[in-house]
């Protein structure tokens, strides 16, 4: 038996005899010769096993090899231009693992999405779905990265919460003991403001959940949100270091993602032009838009989704769209000191129709102010008591954001719909596999 190597590794080992483990993902004979395409995780890897050259049984466990097969393969590496990968390996030997029963439920012809989703166990194993998720997993190292090198303190808030973070409107609920309802959280936000006081500069990164009735692109019902939480900042240094994190982000996907992203055949020439400073226009300014291009919208209504595609074909790098009308906005922003119809808080419009990648505001600080916001939204204000102590002891300007990392990768890599781009998606109408 050869050196047990990984396909990613080849190149270390051109010349050797080596050992791969993985599963077939095609195969194709001219009778005396069989080419068996393996993948093992890492890579994958043309296996070209010739009658002359091997025993009886290795010629014949190639004929009931099938598709998703699973098998060790030991052959002489070599340097191949015309393989795909650039890599080839003449077999000696094939020990075979295992060999479906059954014809493997997802072929190269095309299936419709509700048959994929059904069957998202085994179409993880595709190399699209593959690229999408090794760039996602690529993704948050990238941004975590991008707290650590900037001297953040990474803050693991709680998903289990007793008070409500964003909206009252699409909560998941739970009996919990002796002591009522909990919820899932929406959010880390409230939490990590308290650790603000702390530590200064925070973030926590996990999943959070949304009871969204919304079946669209751009919904789930868990998703992972990578949030921060900055003290002694205000509104405009919030999207400062927004715009930076975009930008840090996309560059390092571009360096570090370049064969998954050719897998996806992503323009990428759209994502080289990110690079600070993204556009800002106000909630007002964004309204003019709209009706400029004949949207029947006016100022006090949501910006939805439709909404933001049509600011987003306006520019070709990410847009703020900043200070909203208070009533559409959570509880917890600050008013706008000179209009005080609006709050202090920034959408980031991601380019190329994808939407709001990220929420973000300056927090409103005055123990007086967000009391009276707590009660107007009907909210028990003895839940947040610890939340109105942040503003009683030692109160301070801060602001923070929240990126969607689905959106975030779903733009990255190009795609149609944030179902893709988790491993297991969870929707209105999903909850298996
Ligand atoms: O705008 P949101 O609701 O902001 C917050 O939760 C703040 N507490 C964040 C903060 O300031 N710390 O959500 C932030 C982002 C959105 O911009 C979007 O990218 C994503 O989270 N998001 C969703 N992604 C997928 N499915 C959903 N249902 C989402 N809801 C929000
Ligand atoms: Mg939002």
């Amino acid at each position: 038996m050869g050196n047990e190597i990984y396909i990613e590794d080849c190149r270390y080992h051109v010349g050797e005899e080596v050992t791969i483990k993985g599963w077939v993902r095609h195969k194709r004979s001219s009778g005396s010769i069989f080419f068996i395409e393996v993948r093992d995780g890492t890579g994958e890897i043309q296996c070209v096993v010739v009658k002359s050259e091997v025993d009886e049984s290795t010629f014949q466990s190639c004929d009931s090899l099938k598709i998703e097969s699973s098998l060790k393969v030991t052959g002489l590496l070599r340097e191949e231009k015309r393989a795909p990968g650039g890599y080839e390996i003449s077999v000696k030997s094939i020990e075979v693992i295992h060999i479906p029963e059954e014809e493997y439920p997802i072929s190269k012809k095309s299936h419709g999405i509700d048959f994929l989703m059904e069957h998202r166990h085994l179409w993880l194993r595709s190399r699209r779905q593959w690229a999408i998720l090794r760039i996602r997993s690529k993704v948050e190292k990238i941004l975590r990265d991008f707290f650590y090198e900037g001297r953040f303190v990474l803050i693991d808030t709680p998903i289990l919460t007793g008070s409500i973070g964003e909206s009252a409107g699409n909560l998941f609920e739970t009996e919990y003991f002796d002591l009522g309802k909990a919820y899932l959280a929406q959010t880390g936000q409230l939490y990590l403001e308290a650790a603000a006081a702390s530590f200064g500069r925070v973030f926590c990164f996990g999943p959070t959940f949304r009871a969204e009735k919304s079946k669209t692109r751009r919904h789930l019902t868990e998703f992972w949100m990578l949030e921060a939480e900055m003290a002694f900042f205000n509104s405009d240094m919030n999207m400062d270091i927004q715009e930076k994190m975009i930008s840090y982000a996309v560059k390092r996907a571009l360096d570090e993602c370049e064969q998954e992203l050719s897998i996806l055949e992503r323009d990428t020439s759209k994502l080289e032009k990110i690079e600070p400073p993204f556009p800002r226009i106000s909630y007002s300014e964004a309204i003019e838009i709209l009706k400029k291009k004949g949207f029947s919208i006016e100022w006090g209504d949501d910006i939805g989704g439709d909404e933001e595609t049509a600011i987003s074909e306006e520019f070709s790098k990410p847009v703020f769209i900043y200070n909203y009308p208070r009533e559409i906005k959570a509880f917890y922003m600050k008013p706008n000191p000179d209009d005080a119809r609006t709050v202090l808080c920034d959408d980031l419009i991601a380019p190329e129709g994808y939407g709001e990648i990220i929420g973000g505001s300056q927090r409103n600080d005055s123990y007086e102010l967000l009391m009276e916001r707590i009660r107007e939204e009907g909210l028990d204000p003895d839940k947040y008591a610890w939340y109105l102590d942040l503003r009683k002891y030692g109160t301070f300007p801060h602001s923070g954001f929240g990126l969607g990392l689905e959106r975030f990768v779903s733009w990255i890599c190009g795609l149609q719909h944030v179902r893709e781009a988790i491993p297991f998606p969870r929707l209105i109408n999903r909850i298996y596999p």
